[in-house]
């Protein structure tokens, strides 16, 4: 068996409202993305863009949170290939479109348009409606976003920061972290989980076979509350519903509550310090209250407990990345 390796651009645009994938059609009148062999010394990245600029001209600006890889099988001259296929996200920057030799033509079309006609052919290739759901959430997640940071000039006697601290990750993400509130170090930097107890939570996600950059990050209110302290039950109370639509877009299939405050509001998990570790299963979705990485990086005794728990953590992670990853 051969093994080859692939990658490319899924580019988009949006006019008037309407969304389009940029597509190169083929001599024999398929379509395509811009896509092609990852040579020798180079990664996944760097040959899809190169590919890119080759096929269609055009400079890429990878989207942050957006790759996904899939293999395939394919019979060629009697040999067996399998291929793997790793596919970016950019937004169309701009520039004419001068398609290479190898194509005939290029054309915008419309994804839903566009995933009938590649599924005629290329009935395993789902990146198309990946990418799809991919912005579909992100602009419902943007629209939510825009008002969440506008809550503290809508709630009299706010007391919290007023700077937003949105939540991070894509948002089409199987798993789903929830702290508490932002600290000093996200309210200064605008990020979630940035600071001291954010670098540990990078860590313990790794040790369970979940990268961040995989996860989608946020907070139960997601304002600073000064001094660290705990938010109190009206600010939680005006922040949760803002919660509860990020889990609603996302639909993650692992969530993951760090802390009292979370395990509380989302599993109904009280009394973290002996239920931590605690595993409930609703609606497709599996929910894991552990400490807060923050409990840690105050008192040592705690770490054990938490690196205890992301150690039992890891076959839920495999569980809701299973069919993301890879499939035939
Ligand atoms: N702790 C939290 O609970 N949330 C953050 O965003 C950062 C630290």
């Amino acid at each position: 068996m051969h093994i080859e390796y692939s990658s490319g651009f899924i580019i988009y645009r949006e006019k008037k409202g309407v969304m389009e994938f940029l597509f190169l059609r083929k001599s024999n009148g398929d379509i395509d993305i811009p896509k092609g062999h990852i040579e020798k010394g180079e990664n996944a990245l760097r040959a899809a863009i190169r590919e890119t600029m080759e096929e269609t001209g055009l400079n890429v600006e990878p989207d942050k949170f957006f790759s996904m890889r899939r293999y395939y099988w394919f019979r060629f001259k009697g040999e067996t290939i399998k291929k793997y296929l790793t596919v970016f996200l950019s937004r169309y920057l701009g520039g004419e479109v001068k398609v290479s030799p190898e194509h005939e033509g290029f054309e915008w079309i419309e994804p839903q348009k566009a995933i009938a006609e590649y599924s005629k052919k290329h009935y395993n290739y789902d990146h198309l409606s990946e990418a799809l759901e991919y912005l579909e959430k992100r602009s419902m997640l943007e629209e939510l976003n825009s008002a969440y940071s506008e809550l503290p000039g809508k709630v009299t006697g706010w007391e919290l920061s007023k700077k937003f601290v949105k939540g991070e990750g894509p948002s089409n993400a199987r798993i789903m972290v929830i702290g508490q509130a932002p600290g000093a170090t996200e309210d200064d930097t605008g990020r979630p989980f940035v600071g001291r107890a954010g670098r540990l939570l990078d860590e313990l996600l790794k040790s369970a076979g979940a990268s961040r950059k995989k996860v989608y990050i946020t907070s139960v209110v997601q304002f600073f509350p000064y001094g660290n302290r705990m938010p109190t039950e009206s600010e939680v109370n005006a922040c949760k519903p803002f919660l509860f639509n990020q889990i609603s877009i996302i639909k993650p299939k692992l969530i993951i509550t760090l802390g009292s405050l979370a395990s509380g509001v989302v599993c109904g998990v009280s009394a973290i310090k002996s239920n931590h570790g605690s595993v409930l299963r609703k609606d497709g979705t599996t929910y894991f209250a552990t400490m807060h990485p923050a409990a840690a990086v105050r008192i040592k005794s705690n770490m054990p407990i938490l690196k205890g728990d992301f150690a039992a953590l890891k076959p839920l992670v495999k569980e809701a990345l299973s069919d993301k990853k890879e499939k035939e």
